[in-house]
């Protein structure tokens, strides 16, 4: 009898996570390594929200809580629904789990039986097909290439739906890639799903407020009100608040989904840490005036790499509308040699020889199930990011 599940099997570990680990292992050896791979802000906690969390403890709210959140982030996470989206919740719609991920994770938990399917753009973030095949179901990963900077389209939506979808599950600004959805954008597939009134969506808003210019966040239960009552609409602190270490993520949906997601959280890791929660309340309901000009660090770092990304021969870099991230595609450089001596097959090897003869650590397009590109995070300083956009552009001119 084998000792590991069936189900484990199943799951392949993360990419992303090897080449962290060979970034380090470089890195332990004294290498100069500029790391482009990290998926969470270069910010601190802002103050008002730390101090709320170190409030907490002092007065002593350091007891299991409510399994899915206590009342007080539950009003707040309603006024903020109301506020940002225009989207009417109860406290009884929403759920708050241990991050974004785990709020999503039970979801997929709670609902996928074995054949049920789930429509995912590609590239995705790498957690969700995975999670998919844990919760027993099947991801239908969908191609939505550069030509259609890289967003899925009503027409490729219309073809991946069968009898046996279940879910779309999407996320607007994309991680990995930064492309938002517009108003009408995201009409031309609530229209497809009106069609289709056994398909739920799944909207992991995570980056919302990571949008930069002209590009205004509309989540899809807010464009098409006829879907609310068959959304789960999944967003979090930690992006926009610079909390990833806290864990704390939401969601919102019909009654019914968030009492089963609430069922497996009680028999799995029962409330969320208690004093993060206290945090998430300042989070939502104090200032929001850091945000903006976060947003326009960010802003001026993304446009320093899709600069220094397209002065690269080979590469193509769009300009995203949102997140942190911008997901050049290679094709360019596919087939050639580095200057080391490494044949450019795939990404991977792209980004395994930038590693190793550059010292710049980013991760492969194929982690995201869109190839041949890769991921860049620009949350981190000018500095690093125009000495890594250097190096890469003389690794580039460099392949043969
Ligand atoms: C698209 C997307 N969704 C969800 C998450 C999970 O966020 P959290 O830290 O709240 O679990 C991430 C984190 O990288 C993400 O990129």
């Amino acid at each position: 009898m084998p000792f590991l599940s069936d189900t484990l099997a199943r799951v392949k570990p993360s990419p992303t996570i090897a080449m962290t680990n060979k970034a380090a292992e470089l890195k332990a050896q004294g290498r100069d390594i500029i790391g482009l791979s990290a998926g969470e802000p270069d910010f601190d906690t802002p103050a008002n929200i730390a101090e709320a969390g170190g409030r907490a403890i002092a007065e002593g709210k350091t007891r299991y809580t409510a399994v899915d959140g206590i009342p007080e982030l539950k009003r707040a996470i309603c006024a903020k629904f109301k506020r940002d989206n225009d989207l009417d919740y109860t406290p009884s719609e929403v759920s708050v789990g241990t991050g974004g991920k785990q709020v999503l994770y039970n979801a997929l938990m709670a609902t996928l039986n074995p054949g049920d399917e789930v429509i995912i753009p590609a590239p995705y973030w790498v957690s969700y097909p995975d999670m998919v095949l844990l919760a027993g179901g099947t991801p239908v990963t969908v191609a939505c290439g550069i030509e259609t900077g890289y967003k899925l389209t009503a027409e490729t939506l219309e073809a991946a739906i069968t009898p046996n979808t279940k879910w779309l599950l999407f996320n607007s600004p994309s991680n990995p890639t930064g492309a938002g959805y517009s108003h009408d954008e995201l009409k031309a597939l609530t229209d497809v799903l009106l069609r289709h009134d056994h398909v739920w969506v799944m909207t992991d808003d995570m980056y919302e407020h990571l949008a930069f210019g002209d590009f205004r966040f509309t989540t899809p239960a807010q464009v098409e009100p006829g879907l609310k009552d068959r959304t789960l609409t999944v967003n979090g602190v930690s992006k926009a608040y610079a909390m990833t270490g806290w864990r704390i993520g939401y969601a919102a949906g019909p009654e019914p989904l968030i009492r089963a997601m609430a069922k497996l959280q009680s028999q799995s890791t029962s409330n969320p840490c208690s004093v993060s929660q206290w945090a998430a309340v300042e989070a939502l309901d104090g200032p929001q005036d850091f945000i903006a000009p976060n947003n326009a660090v960010f802003q001026r770092r993304r446009d320093l790499v899709v600069a220094g990304l397209n002065a690269a021969p080979g590469v193509t870099c769009p300009v995203p509308d949102g997140a942190f991230y911008v997901y050049p595609d290679i094709s360019g450089c596919i087939g050639k040699t580095s200057t080391g001596g490494t044949v450019i097959a795939d990404d991977e090897a792209f980004a395994t020889a930038l590693l190793e003869e550059e010292g710049v650590a980013v991760v492969f397009g194929a982690a995201f199930g869109l190839s041949p590109n890769f991921r860049v995070s620009y949350a981190t300083s000018d500095a690093a990011l125009e000495e890594a956009c250097g190096r890469i552009r003389r690794f580039c001119e460099g392949l043969r």
